[in-house]
């Protein structure tokens, strides 16, 4: 196994690229979005925010930040990272006092504790199961604290399932997705802290171990 090959499948990196411009529908219940009956959704977006703008950090990385919707909202000095020129076109000019930077997220093109807080949402559910503790090491290689925010688990969805997905322009895309219980999020994460557990969302956190004598971080 390469630990620096790329994550997430190239279809699934498509993807994104074509949503980015009606990305925030999903997060907002605009366009598609809006006839989803999805009770208590708005209020559930505002308590992450307010969970998000409470984490303290003097520079902080969101890793496949898309359109910058949640990264608006972290603490101190922000980069954002993302696969997608599209998404980070839309990124950078939502947020112009932040670096937004093309690129992967495993490797990360940044040295060892580069940050204080890595972010991810919505990111790591789309992991297969050989790349996630991947990205895990290579998140707390950049970042002392890793803060993942993904989807709740719910009855009507697998915990882990390949999507049909379609988009406004009619193509119609297959999408790698999972579902979190908060304390299984926070278990996979190698026994951090659970920070949220909603309908909607989940949100844990783990800080980085001690380092080994070349650097890395020991779990
Ligand atoms: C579901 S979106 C989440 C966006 C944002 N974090 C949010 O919560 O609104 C997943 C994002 O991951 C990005 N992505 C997928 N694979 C990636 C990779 N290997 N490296 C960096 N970004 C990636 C996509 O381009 C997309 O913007």
């Amino acid at each position: 196994m390469d630990i620096a090959a790329p994550v997430v499948a190239e279809s699934i990196r498509a993807y994104y690229e074509r949503r980015a411009d009606e990305y925030d529908d999903w997060w907002l219940g605009t366009g598609s979005f809006a006839a989803r009956n999805r009770p208590s959704w708005p209020d559930e977006v505002v308590e992450l925010i307010t969970l998000i703008g409470s984490l303290r950090s003097r520079r902080t990385l969101d890793v496949a930040c898309g359109t910058a919707f949640l990264t608006q909202h972290l603490g101190g000095e922000i980069v954002g990272v993302d696969q997608s020129p599209a998404m980070i076109a839309v990124a950078r000019e939502r947020l112009p006092t932040a670096e937004f930077i093309c690129a992967e997220a495993v490797p990360l093109p940044f040295e060892d504790e580069s940050f204080e807080l890595v972010f991810a949402s919505h990111f790591y559910g789309h992991l297969l199961t050989e790349e996630r503790s991947r990205f895990l090491a290579e998140a707390l290689r950049v970042g002392k604290q890793l803060v993942v925010v993904d989807a709740a688990q719910r009855a009507d969805v697998s915990s882990e399932e390949w999507q049909r997905r379609e988009l406004g322009d009619g193509s119609v895309h297959r999408v790698y997705k999972r579902y979190f219980t908060a304390p299984g999020l926070a278990r996979e994460l190698g026994g951090g802290s659970v920070l949220h557990a909603g309908r909607w969302f989940v949100a844990a956190s783990i800080e980085a171990g001690p380092r080994s004598d070349s650097g890395h971080a020991v779990r």
